[in-house]
Order: C-alpha cells, then sequence, then structure tokens
C-alpha cells in the first residue's frame, strides 16, 4: 500500500485558504492512506479559548470533516487530519479519520501541551484503531508521543501503522519516534507544519517540519525538509508491522511482564512525581503566572 503525508504552512485562521492549500497539494499523489498535520487547517498558536471557539467545528457535520471527505472520495484514499473540535460546551484538539465512503471516526488529543491546556479539554476518546485501507491503524497526536503509553496501547490492540498528526516546535519527536515504532514494531506517519507564528504577546513559536515515515524495524524511510511545504508518499508491507517476534527467543508483547507494570495505572501515593498537586494548576491565574516554557 501506498502511504503518506502533507507538510504544509497554514495561514492563521484562513481557514478555507488552507484547506484549498491542502487539497491542491493532495492532488500530486496517489495514496492509500494520508497524514495532514495536527489543526492543519486553523493554525495552532490560539491567544484565547474565544479564538479557538471560533474556527471549532461539529464532527463529522463541520466544513473542514466534510471537506476531507469529499477529497477522500475524489482521491479514494483515507485521509486523517487535526482540527478543533467542539462538542457541546468542550473544545477538543481532534482528529478525523475519513475515507471514500465517509466519516470513520474521531481520536480527541489525550495529552494538551502548554497553552493547549488552557483551550481544550482533555480528551475522551482513548486510543481507538480503526480498520482500514486494508489495515489497521491507530491516531495519537504530537505531544502524545511523550506519553509511550499512547503507541503502546494502540499496538496492543493490533495496529499496523499509527498516523500522528502534529504541530512540532521542539527537536526530540522526529528521532523519539523511531523508538516508539521499534519498541512496537508499527509504521508511523508523523505529518507536521512549517513555518511560524508569533501572536499577541507571545513567544515565535518555529515549527520544525521534518515530517516522516518510520518502518516497524525503526528505519526512516522518509524524511522531510525543516522549511519547506511537501508531499510525500512511500509504498509499504503493513505485514511488517505483524511480526511480532524480535527473535528466536523474543517476542515483543509475550515477554512483556505486566505483573510488575502495575505502578503504570495505580502509581503509589507515596510518590511526590504523581501528585497532582505537585503540577502547576491549570486554567488558573496561578497557573497561567508559571514560567512554564514549552519542555
Ligand atoms: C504539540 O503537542 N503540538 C507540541
Amino acid at each position: 500500500m501506498d502511504v503518506g503525508f502533507v507538510q504544509n504552512s497554514p495561514l492563521f485562521g484562513r481557514v478555507k485558504t488552507n484547506l484549498d492549500r491542502v487539497a491542491d497539494l493532495l492532488k500530486r499523489v496517489d495514496a492509500d492512506l494520508m497524514v495532514l498535520p495536527e489543526l492543519f487547517a486553523t493554525g495552532y498558536q490560539f491567544a484565547s479559548r474565544k479564538e479557538v471557539d471560533r474556527v471549532a467545528e461539529a464532527v463529522p457535520d463541520g466544513p473542514t470533516t466534510k471537506r476531507l471527505i469529499a477529497l477522500a472520495r475524489q482521491r479514494r484514499c483515507v485521509i486523517v487530519g487535526g482540527l478543533a473540535e467542539r462538542k457541546g460546551r468542550h473544545l477538543y484538539n481532534s482528529a478525523v479519520v475519513v475515507g471514500p465512503k465517509g466519516f470513520l471516526g474521531v481520536y480527541r488529543k489525550s495529552h494538551l501541551f502548554y497553552e493547549e491546556t488552557l483551550w481544550f479539554t482533555p480528551g475522551n476518546t482513548g486510543f481507538r484503531v480503526w480498520n482500514a485501507a486494508g489495515v489497521t491503524l491507530g491516531v495519537m497526536i504530537c505531544f502524545d508521543w511523550f506519553f509511550p503509553e499512547s503507541m503502546r496501547c494502540m499496538a496492543l490492540a493490533g495496529a499496523d501503522i499509527i498516523c500522528h498528526p502534529s504541530n512540532l516546535v521542539l527537536p526530540h519527536a522526529p528521532n523519539a519516534m523511531i523508538t516508539r515504532c521499534l519498541e512496537n514494531r508499527v509504521f508511523a506517519v508523523t505529518a507536521d507544519r512549517v513555518g511560524a507564528e508569533e501572536r499577541a504577546d507571545k513567544e515565535r513559536l518555529t515549527y520544525i517540519g521534518s515530517s516522516q515515515i518510520v518502518s516497524p524495524q525503526g528505519e526512516v524511510l522518509i524524511r522531510a525538509s525543516t522549511d519547506r511545504e511537501e508531499v510525500r508518499t512511500i509504498t509499504i508491507d503493513p505485514k511488517d508491522a505483524r511480526r511480532k517476534t524480535i527473535n528466536r527467543y523474543n517476542h515483543l508483547f509475550s515477554d512483556r511482564r505486566v505483573e510488575f507494570y502495575d505502578t503504570l495505572v495505580h502509581p503509589s501515593p507515596e510518590s511526590a512525581h504523581h501528585r497532582p498537586s505537585a503540577l502547576p494548576q491549570k486554567n488558573t491565574r496561578e497557573g497561567r503566572g508559571r514560567n512554564i516554557r514549552p519542555g
């Protein structure tokens, strides 16, 4: 199968212009699965919750999901792309999965990064997988990579390919994703954006591009530039992700010692690192006043 990504440079708030540009880029390729960046049509650096609210859309009836469905139909492929979702009184940093037959589902970002915690509600979908394009797909969004449990859950649920819409501002993710793929034996398609944003009185955010596709053996099959819009595809064999045998003595999943992993889900109460009170308060004057740098 052919999989790929679009690396775009959205203009903040210009949803229609950004959708038209992505539609143009998608015309250049023929693929079974295409991944678009996080918040690919809105831009990322919001200055207030009101700004997010202005561009947030219902899923699947909002204009961005509808346009992606039309594109998926035209291009005869599955598309995964990030958008701001409005659901009741909540705003989620979401990614939709659509195909030629329509809407397949939504993932809501579990691990919100930096000021996203001020505007968005943490996702409530958990890490689902979808059977689409003849494979099993999982979706996580950008900073979810920092939490290895995200990808592990999807690998255990049978994911062959992890779709990873992103807006990366730190340099670590592209290399870290190599380890994530190796330790889970899955493919990952990270679709990042390029360009910079410096809105209101905020620090300048420069997006690192470097969108990439990594194999279950940890090979970087494609890595894009740091500063140009690009659309790239590659042919992969998804069956490579189904061989979880490491060597004649080791198996990725059956060698796990789950009896020792209890602290992953039941942290010991005496550990200060696990106490929510040890964290800066979010959505409060105190939390906002702290010097929390992207990190
Ligand atoms: C990020 O999660 N957008 C860094």
